[in-house]
């Protein structure tokens, strides 16, 4: 039986799945407004029943965090930004009421480009929200059709002017090795994307996600050596411009702005996950549980009267060691040896000959306290995780 003398870190994913368009290459639990809906936008009947979902959702919940207070609010999606400032301000104020937030916490809305209005954003900055992710994918008009995106390059930056001016910190997520994508191009991205001073910035790899449209049908994508001078190009114009590279995707203006939420995940923390289809990791004194919750959202909003949640288990303990690598291998500053027993409660002892399989590789270096991932080790970062599993 696991044994934990300390709790983690406590943080609040909420998953808002509407989306007005499903992206070709999205694999994410995302939901088209249906055709017939009113106007535009999400309906405010909608809106409101989920509000309603997600705080009964969470009051279900209590009982497994009672006392804990939460560090950070992650809304997440699909696109939230969907909803109005009124219910995203309804909602983190049923949270408020509901549960301990840290003072300072950090609360973060994501928003896609094709549905930034500046009178909402100033809303959720009324509302708490103090982080804004934008999902702007490309600066380039004919790679955001390719995307099938919903929004050019002039909404992305109109979006990210408004979201610098209302909120300050900021995200931009950018996708790179799309169809066709030239390394000229994709440093054409990255330049638009620092003249816009986000504090905080996000670059994947586009991945043809099975189960997407552009799996089935996939589009001309750069070669892997293409892809790795576009990586290269990307990640060097970001260094130069002071950014601090802090994990695989994630690059930050300062430490200031390393996204808390999702460090905490990276530092396999605690997470609660509220809506449809989201995981939640839970550490007991005991036992640490995993959630997932109904991924429909109308599953969701029949279930959450009684109980959202879909499935749970406890994680066994040998597989601890594994999911605690999986996610501190991320980082480029790797982990404090202290932070394996604390988060997993077992003795080090299970670690140490797969460390020293990693670091006769070249993967890993390591001293009596810490242990990161190489130049090496973060390029093969898969292969790296795999000698833990
Ligand atoms: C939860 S998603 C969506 C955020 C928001 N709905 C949007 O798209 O504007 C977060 C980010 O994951 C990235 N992403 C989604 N699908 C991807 C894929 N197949 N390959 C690489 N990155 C992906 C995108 O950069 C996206 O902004
Ligand atoms: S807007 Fe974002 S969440 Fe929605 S379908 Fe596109 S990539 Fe997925």
């Amino acid at each position: 039986m696991l044994k934990f003398s300390a709790l983690p870190p406590l943080a609040l994913y909420i998953h808002l799945p509407w989306c007005i368009k499903k992206c070709p290459y999205c694999d994410f639990n995302s939901h088209e407004i249906r055709q017939n809906a009113v106007g535009h936008g999400l309906p405010d009947a909608t809106q409101q029943a989920y509000v309603d979902a997600l705080l009964k959702d969470l009051e279900n919940t209590l009982p497994l965090i009672w006392g804990r207070a939460i560090h950070s609010i992650f809304m997440g999606g699909g696109t939230p930004s969907l909803f109005s400032g009124q219910a995203i301000d309804r909602l983190l104020a049923g949270i408020r009421a509901r549960v301990r937030l840290n003072a300072g916490a950090e609360i973060t809305l994501e928003a896609n480009p094709g549905a930034v209005e500046a009178k909402r954003f100033e809303a959720y900055a009324r509302a708490g929200v103090n982080r804004i992710s934008l999902g702007v994918q490309s600066f380039s008009d004919e790679k955001l059709k390719a995307l099938g995106r919903i929004h050019g390059r002039r909404e992305a930056i109109e979006a990210a002017q408004i979201a610098h001016e209302i909120v300050g910190n900021f995200n931009i997520d950018l996708m790179y090795a799309l169809p066709g994508q030239t390394v000229a191009q994709a440093s054409a991205d990255i330049t638009q994307a620092l003249a816009l001073q986000p504090t905080h910035l996000s670059a994947y790899q586009l991945t043809l996600e099975p189960n997407t449209l552009f799996h089935r049908y996939p589009p001309q994508l750069p070669n892997d050596d293409l892809a790795l001078d576009i990586e290269q190009v990307v990640h060097e114009t970001l260094l130069k411009a002071g950014f601090i590279q802090y994990e695989v995707s994630a690059f930050s203006k300062g430490e200031q702005y390393y996204c808390r939420h999702n460090l905490n995940y990276w530092q396999f923390g605690d997470y609660l996950g509220i809506g449809a289809g989201a995981h939640g990791k839970i550490t007991l004194h005991d036992s640490v549980i995993r959630q997932v919750r109904f991924k429909q959202p109308t599953s969701y909003l029949q279930a959450v009267a009684k109980n959202a949640v879909q499935e749970e288990h406890k994680v066994v303990a040998e597989q601890l060691p594994f999911e605690f690598m999986l996610n501190t291998l991320r980082l480029n500053q790797g982990f404090d040896l202290r932070l394996f027993t604390e988060r997993t409660s077992l003795p080090l002892t299970s670690l140490l000959l797969k460390l020293e399989r990693a670091e006769q590789r070249g993967l890993i270096e390591r001293d009596h306290r810490w242990v990161r991932p190489t130049a090496l080790g973060r390029r093969f970062l898969n292969d790296l995780q795999q000698i833990f599993l």
